[in-house]
């Protein structure tokens, strides 16, 4: 892949019908998880400007952590066992300004998407109970899940700086997208 990414000038439809053949050219031959969703999150930022796009990853609890009693305290929150207990998101790669890394599951609107397995789209982040906001710039959002063998692996998070920014249409397409990254 030497070349630029071509930007599109139409609808949002015609956006996302241009970006995906090339998504699609930028993993074909590239196995590594890291450097896809790196590629992915750079071409949406180019193709759309949005403020943050980006993914976490559900990761298993570092064994090295700075704070052990971490199980614990997830045990006794979430009432969950240690094995759920122990996965959260973990911030990946991303387009936009820095992040909060570690999110659990159910929390903000990425754990939510991660807890129901599905798409949420946020038109008023301050209208979603529990909005994580790690820009005070984000206005609207959309979180994605990524899922493989029946499980949410990741998801793919957009932030805008405008209200009511995400539709069926970018649903649509975003689901299409991710799944490019796994298969
Ligand atoms: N707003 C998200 C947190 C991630 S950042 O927006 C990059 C949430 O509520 O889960």
């Amino acid at each position: 892949m030497a070349e630029d990414l071509q930007i599109a000038q139409g609808s949002k439809a015609e956006a996302y019908q241009s970006l995906i053949p090339q998504i699609k050219g930028l993993l074909d031959g590239e196995p590594d998880l890291i450097a896809n969703l790196a590629n992915v999150a750079a071409a949406l930022k180019e193709q759309f400007g949005w403020l943050w796009v980006g993914f976490y990853l559900v990761k298993p609890q570092l064994p090295l952590s700075k704070s052990p009693q971490t199980f614990g305290k997830f045990d006794s929150e979430d009432g969950r066992n240690e094995t759920e207990a122990a996965t959260e998101l973990v911030l990946g790669p991303f387009q936009g300004p820095v992040a909060c890394t570690r999110i659990r599951k159910g929390r903000g609107v990425c754990g939510t998407s991660w807890a129901e397995a599905k798409t949420l789209i946020v038109p008023d982040v301050e209208a979603f109970p529990g909005h994580i906001a790690c820009s005070s710039l984000s206005r609207s959002e959309i979180v994605v899940p990524i899922i493989y063998n029946g499980k949410v692996v990741a998801v793919l998070d957009a932030d805008s700086a405008e209200l009511d920014s995400y539709d069926k249409i970018d649903q649509q397409y975003l689901e299409e997208i991710v799944k490019l990254i796994l298969f």
